[in-house]
């Protein structure tokens, strides 16, 4: 069993941000999780024997070949799904009930609403008075850069707009724990490191605990604490790496450390061979 303890790194108070309080962070263990698919080609194991401790506050990225099992973990994290064995806890440390939002790629903002309309949504459905929920939203819109921009239509707005109004989206609810599923995925190399930036900046101001999937080396030692890298097929830990660069971190800091290059390449080497042991495998699967 591979076992992934991600220790507290950060203090634990932060500032209020948006009207929300000072969240505390969620902890998310995982023991022996897996994760069995029934499919017309027989059972598919997207994760096996997951073990894996995420501390409050802690900012945990998952890296891993396609299909590794990545989205299913954040799904069952998400209680978007169930697991089919093992167990799944997700507390806070005063013991009160944690919530959870999620940021996918490109499809986390509804297009008929403003933009403070699609921050303020959550806000809305738990019953929030108007003027507060458009305070907050104007506040969060203010956090990510979109200050000018409340009355705006998605359509009217960048991709690299619209991500940031989806993270404005889930901080909003002031959930404990930020799940993001390959968020930045889809944008142009200078809004993602703009978007990791302002990321890191939030994060930092609100305490909240992220779990973060990427494809992207380079993403993960920029905004990790610690990097859970995935096997495929089944979707197993391989290892879990701690990620040593200072904080509060720039782009420019953390590229320019030796350290980099080292994790980069010891990172990338274990990715290649997940890659192509489960390409292997699945040639090995096709019929002659
Ligand atoms: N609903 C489902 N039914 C059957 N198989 C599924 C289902 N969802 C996921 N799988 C399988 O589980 C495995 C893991 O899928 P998952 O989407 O979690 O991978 P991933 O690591 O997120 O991949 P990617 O990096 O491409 O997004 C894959 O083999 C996938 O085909
Ligand atoms: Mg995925």
């Amino acid at each position: 069993m591979a076992e992934a303890a991600l220790p507290r790194s950060r203090a634990a108070s932060r500032d209020v941000v948006a009207g929300a309080t000072a969240a505390t962070g969620a902890r998310v263990v995982a023991q022996g999780l897996g994760r069995r698919f029934q499919t017309p080609h027989g059972p598919v194991d997207a994760l096996r024997d997951v073990s894996v401790t995420v501390e409050p506050g802690t900012f945990c990225v998952i890296v891993g070949p396609s299909g590794c099992g990545k989205s299913t973990l954040l799904r069952l994290v998400a209680a978007l799904d169930r697991p089919t064995s093992g167990a799944l806890t997700i507390s806070r440390p005063d013991g009160r009930q944690p919530t959870n939002a999620m940021v996918f790629q490109g499809r986390s903002v509804f297009p008929w609403l403003t933009l403070r309309q699609n921050v303020a949504y959550g806000l809305k459905l738990r019953g929030v008075p108007r003027r507060e929920r458009g305070d907050r939203a104007d506040a969060l819109l203010a956090m990510v850069g979109l200050k000018g921009f409340a009355r705006a239509y998605p359509h009217q707005i960048s991709e690299g707009m619209r991500q940031r109004v989806a993270i404005a989206r889930a901080l909003a609810v002031d959930p404990d724990l930020l799940l993001m599923d390959e968020p930045f995925g889809a944008l142009d190399e200078q809004t993602r490191y703009l978007l990791q930036e302002e990321l890191l900046r939030i994060w930092d101001r609100t305490g909240k605990t992220v779990l973060f999937v990427t494809h992207s080396i380079d993403e993960a030692l920029i905004l990790a604490d610690r990097i859970v890298v995935m096997a495929a097929q089944p979707g197993t830990v391989r290892e879990v790496i701690d990620v040593p660069f200072s904080r509060p971190r720039t782009l420019t800091g953390v590229r320019s450390d030796p350290v980099f290059t080292s994790l980069f390449g010891d990172i990338w080497g274990m990715i290649r061979e997940e890659v192509t042991r489960s390409r292997a495998a699945q040639e090995a699967e096709l019929p002659r």
